[in-house]
């Protein structure tokens, strides 16, 4: 297999690629920065700019594009910032999109990457069917899912992978967490009882690849973890596999002074159910926050 990743050089783009090339699959990058990328056997570097693709002559068709591309959305939600996390998103999707239905060999599978606050927060257990909510980020992902409206009823198989955040210790959000853990200081942000719904990185990584290889996947996914659990709960975890007390309480009006709108990536609930992965016998590496947190954080 040959597997386009558009900002493939991120955080879950490099564990993906080093997956998949471990696996013997082809895998070319996109970057705006490609010398800040080293090739590796089976990884190709390829530039583009976001708005425009032309891939040098390949001698191997691509069978599936991965589209990961997005600014942080953790920064300071300014109105221009806002603008930056969404056209990030929005102009790269839209070009991935216009390349696989002109391009001579299309491609068999393309993947774009969402996110869980699709969803209606502060809701009960979501799946796959509930409706969007109304927050900058759900109408985000909503309008960005919609740039692949243009693959329906083409050959080109697609799936929406609505992301829970990834927990890995080298990258937010569990690092932050991680590190003040580690040094006393971890807190259970607001009341602690909104739910957190999370991912472990092998999970991540071995779904994508299910989702490659096999063409019953298809269509919108949750893909997170079966057991969602009070954020309470994640850092009480935390502390514990840690070795650490939990003392510090910060209430939800200091973070909402301190970081405005985006206090509702730590404060807002969300209890989301991966379902369909269920329903299609996906059986879950860490599927237990306290498995998937002692795997990370044991010293190898
Ligand atoms: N990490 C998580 O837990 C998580 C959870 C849910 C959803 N997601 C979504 O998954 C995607 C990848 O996350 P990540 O954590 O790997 O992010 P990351 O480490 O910040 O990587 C982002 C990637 O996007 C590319 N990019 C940024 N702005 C771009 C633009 N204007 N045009 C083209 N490419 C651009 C960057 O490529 P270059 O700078 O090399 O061009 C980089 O490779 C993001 O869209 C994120 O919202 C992530």
């Amino acid at each position: 297999m040959h597997i386009l990743i558009a900002g493939g050089s991120g955080f879950l783009g490099s564990y993906l690629a080093d997956h998949l090339a471990e696996n013997g699959i082809d895998v070319t990058l996109l970057t705006r920065k490609p010398k800040k990328q080293q090739a590796k056997n089976h990884i190709k570097i390829v530039y583009w700019d976001g708005k425009v693709l032309r891939l040098p002559p390949i001698d191997k068709a691509i069978d599936a594009v991965i589209n990961l591309c997005g600014e942080s959305i953790a920064q300071w939600w300014t109105p221009s910032a806002k603008k930056n996390i969404r056209d990030s998103r929005i102009i790269p999707s839209k070009t991935l999109v216009n390349w696989c239905r002109t391009t001579e060999k299309k491609p068999k599978t393309f993947i774009q990457i969402s996110g869980i606050d699709f969803y209606q927060l502060d809701s009960e257990q979501c799946t796959e069917s509930d409706a969007c909510g109304d927050t900058f980020l759900a109408k985000l992902s909503k309008d960005w899912e919609e740039t692949t409206n243009p693959l329906q009823n083409t050959p080109t198989r697609l799936i929406i992978a609505r992301l829970a955040p990834v927990l890995a210790k080298t990258h937010p959000p569990l690092l932050p967490l991680l590190l003040a853990t580690r040094c006393f200081l971890g807190s259970i942000a607001g009341s602690g009882e909104q739910y957190f719904s999370w991912i472990h990185h092998q999970d991540f990584t071995t779904i994508m690849q299910r989702m490659l290889q096999d063409s019953q996947y298809q269509g919108i996914y949750n893909v997170c973890a079966p057991h969602p659990i009070p954020y309470k709960t994640f850092m009480e975890t935390l502390a514990d596999v840690c070795k650490r007390p939990l003392w510090l309480k910060i209430p939800d009006w200091i973070l909402k002074k301190l970081l405005g709108d985006m206090s509702s990536l730590i404060l807002d609930s969300r209890n989301v159910l991966p379902h369909k992965l269920l329903a299609q016998d996906y059986a879950f590496q860490y599927p237990e926050i306290h498995q998937a947190l002692t795997q990370i954080t044991e010293k190898k």
